[in-house]
């Protein structure tokens, strides 16, 4: 086992480790794990079918199942655009387009430079203030194609800092 592995494992561990609900389960262990690395490395099947004993084929079944779990590592950056239906009909499918263009990929996935995931979202719960985006968790109500733009841009190279989003 490399370092790196190790060190994965113990990050997963420790994610594992720290679920408050009281009924831990397979899904419950993904999502913690998912929630600390951003995704569910091969090391993750693994340790979630060792602390929830049970077996790996089980683990992959319930990752494989859901869409929201990915197996790749995001980008440094993610953009999320959310095209539920309020934000539809304020004008989220601009604000997507405007985006594609400027991080130029034509669907949801990372950059070629892997600095920008790009996902769509059903809903940022935040309607009212649509169109939504969220970077990095913050989320951005009302927001323009411009404005859009402009603060995806301004993630080429550093993280913004001390900007907790306008919702
Ligand atoms: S529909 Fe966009 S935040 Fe709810």
């Amino acid at each position: 086992m490399t370092i790196e592995s190790e060190a994965l494992r113990h990050k997963i561990r420790e994610a594992l480790s720290s679920q408050k609900q009281p009924t831990v389960t397979v899904l419950s262990s993904l999502l913690a794990v998912q929630d600390a690395l951003g995704y569910l490395p091969e090391e993750a099947i693994e340790e979630v079918a060792d602390f929830t004993e049970t077996t790996i084929n089980d683990v992959w079944g319930v990752a494989s199942f859901y869409t929201n779990f990915r197996f790749t590592p995001p980008g440094q950056h993610v953009v999320e655009v959310c095209w539920g239906p309020t934000c539809h009909v304020m004008g989220a499918m601009r604000v997507l387009q405007r985006l594609q263009e400027t991080l130029d990929i034509s669907t949801e996935g990372e950059t070629e430079d892997k600095q920008v995931t790009l996902k769509y979202n059903t809903c940022l719960g935040a309607c009212s203030h649509g169109p939504v985006i969220s970077i990095d968790h913050r989320l951005m109500g009302r927001i323009t194609p411009e404005e859009a733009q402009k603060r995806v841009s301004d993630l080429n190279g550093h993280h913004p800092k001390g900007d907790h989003g306008n919702v």
